[in-house]
């Protein structure tokens, strides 16, 4: 894997020659894992050049706009996969075949429900907490009821963690919705699908039951895919380092959510309709692009921009399509979606934006489609959490199967250099 090599001169000092290792496709990296024994740390906040890891999972090419999961592109996925089929691949690494399918799907189905005891947490929330506090809380709970797969050395038990994980977490993502309403939490119905169960769960009452529409599990199951996985983005990278001390997969996942939390992240969602909420008319645009423009104000224009896509984003392409199909079933004229399609049109032809590459992302159509779907702002995030979970397990199981190491970053000090602590009577 590493034939070519760099060479890093540093005054005063021998050269050090570092290998270049190649990926299958990608950028080619430069080993510099033998720089520590020479006194020198490399520096890069935000990972802005930095591999963190070696990864089968998931490819991205931001120049080119391109998304693959084990080789698989994002929209062929969508559109010809479904989202369980999707976690056997990012799981296991190949998609499944009929037997193979109905096995995992009968697998996740058989572990839907959660510990009853598990209910009484809720209990200790506020019902106005966001939905998003309360994740953090009961997902990191699961670890104290599922003793029996936490030995993270054995790959049954990961198997059984990362199992247990897709199927609850849709069951407390809908707990933590109905425990906000005040309404009666519904059990999960296996006779359902994935995403049709999660509707179920979400909007059926125990003196009503609905049926669910199709249309509308299918644009569910559609973003559940498009959220699956996002190689090593801030999450990802904290599932990763927190299970890198050992820790437990539920402890972990929990991290993850924490890290998704934040509006730069999977928090951009509920922040795109706050924003539309904020502009109310096509006539505040221009007033809002300058705000974003304006290098003195914090605003962002949010769902615009990404660290790695700097020419599209795909997810948003198949996003924006599963948006129009929705609100077209639905027949629903959005004057929200009015304004965002206004303020996507103003942004793509700004200098501003153009120059520096910021497209909408998929945070930017998800929100209108899932609240056409009848989905409450403040759950956006709990949704992305939902869905991301199998990458973050998916890249966690990965980490544990190989040679992996305690994700340890040094640090560049301009702190105080040594100093004598002075008497408190004599401190200025
Ligand atoms: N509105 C206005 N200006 C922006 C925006 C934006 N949304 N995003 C970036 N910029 C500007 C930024 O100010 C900087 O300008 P300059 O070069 O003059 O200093 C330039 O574009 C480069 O931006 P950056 O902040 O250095 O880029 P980054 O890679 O560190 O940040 C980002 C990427 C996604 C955090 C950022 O674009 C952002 O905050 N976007 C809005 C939040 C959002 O939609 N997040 C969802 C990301 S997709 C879902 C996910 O994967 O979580």
């Amino acid at each position: 894997m590493a034939d070519k090599k760099a060479q890093l001169v540093i005054e005063g000092a021998a050269p050090v020659e570092l290998p270049i290792l190649t990926g299958t496709v990608g950028p080619d990296v430069i080993d510099v894992r033998g720089l520590g024994a020479t006194g020198h740390f490399t520096f890069d906040p935000g990972f802005m050049a930095t591999a963190s890891c070696e990864s089968k999972i998931t490819y991205i090419d931001g120049d080119k706009g391109v998304l693959l999961h084990r080789g698989y592109p994002i929209e062929q996925l969508a559109e010809k996969s479904d989202y369980l089929e999707t976690c056997y691949l990012l799981l296991n690494g190949e998609l499944p075949n009929a037997e193979q399918k109905a096995q995992f799907v009968s697998t996740v189905k058989n572990h839907t429900m959660v510990h009853e005891q598990l209910k009484s947490f809720f209990n200790g929330f506020r019902r106005d907490a966001h939905p998003m506090a309360v994740m953090c809380g009961v997902v990191g709970a699961l670890s104290a009821f599922y003793h029996d797969s936490l030995d993270i050395n054995n790959p049954q038990h990961r198997e059984i963690s990362a199992v247990r994980l897709v199927a609850k977490m849709p069951t407390l993502a809908a707990m933590v919705y109905k425990y906000s309403m005040g309404q009666p939490m519904m059990y999960p119905r296996n006779d359902l699908s994935y995403a049709e169960n999660f509707l179920h769960m979400m909007f059926n009452t125990p003196c009503e039951i609905k049926p669910i529409s199709p249309v509308l599990a299918k644009a569910m199951d559609r973003i559940f895919i498009l959220h699956a996985d996002h190689e090593q983005n801030a999450s990802t990278s904290t599932v990763r380092l927190a299970g890198s001390s050992g820790a437990n997969p539920f402890a972990c996942i929990a991290a993850g959510i924490a890290a998704l939390w934040g509006p730069a992240h999977g928090g951009a969602n509920e922040a795109v309709l706050n924003m539309l909420d904020e502009i109310g008319d096509v006539s505040n645009i221009d007033k809002f692009i300058a705000k974003a423009k304006d290098k003195n104000d914090p605003f962002k224009l949010m769902g615009f921009g990404h660290r790695v896509y700097k020419n599209r984003d795909p997810r948003a392409t198949v996003m924006k399509q599963t948006c129009d199909e929705v609100l077209s079933e639905l027949g629903i004229n959005d004057p929200q979606l009015e304004l965002a399609m206004r303020l996507e049109e103003i942004a793509l032809t700004d200098p501003y934006f153009k120059e520096r590459s910021l497209y909408p992302n998929v945070d930017f159509y998800s929100g209108i489609i899932l609240k056409a779907i009848g989905i409450p702002t403040s759950m956006f995030t709990v949704i992305f959490a939902l869905a991301r979970t199998v990458g973050w397990i998916s890249h966690w199981k990965e980490m544990l199967s190989g040679p992996y190491k305690i994700g340890r970053p040094r640090q560049l000090y301009t702190g105080h250099e040594q100093r004598d602590i002075v008497d408190l009577k004599d401190r200025a």
